[in-house]
């Protein structure tokens, strides 16, 4: 399957895993990228630029295909080394650049003299098109559907793909809600040039995690996310826990009078406890609606072949014996 993405990141598919905190290791990124995806390490994940360049290394001796970092820009108190992440991107020979949270305007000098490759992810049509104005090389437009941060707009993607793809001239990916051939398919009729996911990569024999994450993602179904942090308008789509309980409940409460500190202890280093610990109760982690079509855990090469092999016999078979 050829579409602007293959093309434009020298890829087999156009099938992207975005980036994951504490998820976006070597063990997945390297995986996702030798079964012809778009593997992505996730950059703020490693403590120290060093620890990214480290990382870089270890995903390039497991693969020898294209793979990609993500550097994520939410609001901080601290902001992270960004220079610094970005030196370690440019000296581990990295090529594509998946950036998210505020816009990367100001890293895309360095990033495109370097001849990298830049995907932004937004949640928006206005924010789509300002990534594209600005000059990045594609977008993914993620849907109210998607595990993480989906944005204050509400907008689902059989809404705002179409939308996207009335309005912009650069590439894109359906991102939020994608699981298999149907939601390959269904992206690209709606004019993406193929998908993003998250969740669903998260339920994969290589992704690096505890296996009670992957147990939660088997167990859920599609009514088992929340949206928490509104009040802040730092909404995340997270799987509802005992700490995601906790969190609503304060949120109830306190009202618009909410700050941070009055959650840290249900969003702060909750990522390492989860994912590496298996406390599933530890407090909020993303998690996609998509979890309610999530049955297995393959392997990354089964999952990916699946989808094409699954989206030919989709268009060929069903959709042209429609018409
Ligand atoms: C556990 C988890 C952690 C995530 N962490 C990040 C992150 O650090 N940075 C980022 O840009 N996106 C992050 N995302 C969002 C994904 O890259 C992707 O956009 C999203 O999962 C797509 O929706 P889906 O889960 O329905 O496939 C995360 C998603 C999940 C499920």
């Amino acid at each position: 399957m050829k579409t602007r993405i293959t093309e434009l990141f020298g890829v087999q598919h156009p099938i992207m895993q975005g980036g994951m905190h504490f998820v976006g290791l070597a063990e997945l990124a390297s995986a996702v990228s030798n079964a012809g995806g778009i593997g992505t390490l996730t950059a703020l994940t490693q403590p120290t630029p060093s620890d990214l360049a480290r990382e870089i290394a270890r995903c390039r001796e497991m693969t020898d295909k294209p793979f990609a970092v993500n550097l994520t820009f939410l609001p901080a108190r601290t902001p992270p080394d960004y220079p610094g992440y970005i030196r370690a991107i440019l000296d581990g020979g990295v090529r594509i650049v998946e950036t998210a949270g505020n816009n990367p305007q100001k890293w895309l000098p360095m990033l495109h003299e370097a001849g990298v490759k830049v995907i932004h992810k937004c949640t928006s049509v206005r924010h789509a098109l300002k990534a594209q104005e600005i000059g990045c090389d594609a977008v993914s437009v993620d849907g109210f559907e998607c595990g993480g941060h989906p944005g204050e707009d509400d907008v689902p993607n059989f809404i705002l793909l179409p939308r996207a793809a009335d309005e912009l001239q650069i590439p894109f990916l359906a991102s939020g809600g994608m699981a298999d051939a149907r939601s390959l398919v269904a992206a690209l009729a709606l004019g993406a040039d193929g998908i993003n996911m998250g969740t669903r990569f998260l339920a994969t024999v290589e992704a690096p995690v505890h296996a009670n994450v992957k147990q939660a993602i088997l167990d859920a179904s599609e009514l088992d996310t929340r949206l928490v942090m509104r009040p802040l308008r730092n909404t995340e789509r997270v799987l509802r826990n005992a700490g995601v309980d906790r969190l609503l409940e304060k949120e109830r409460q306190l009202g618009s009078q909410i700050t941070f500190e009055d959650i840290v202890s249900e969003v702060g280093g909750v990522y390492p406890k989860v994912m590496r610990s298996g406390e599933m109760d530890a407090g909020a982690w993303s998690c996609g609606m998509v979890a309610g079509l999530i049955r297995d855990i393959p392997s990354v090469q089964d999952l990916i072949s699946l989808i094409v092999e699954d989206a030919h016999t989709l268009i060929r078979g069903r959709l042209a014996g429609l018409v």
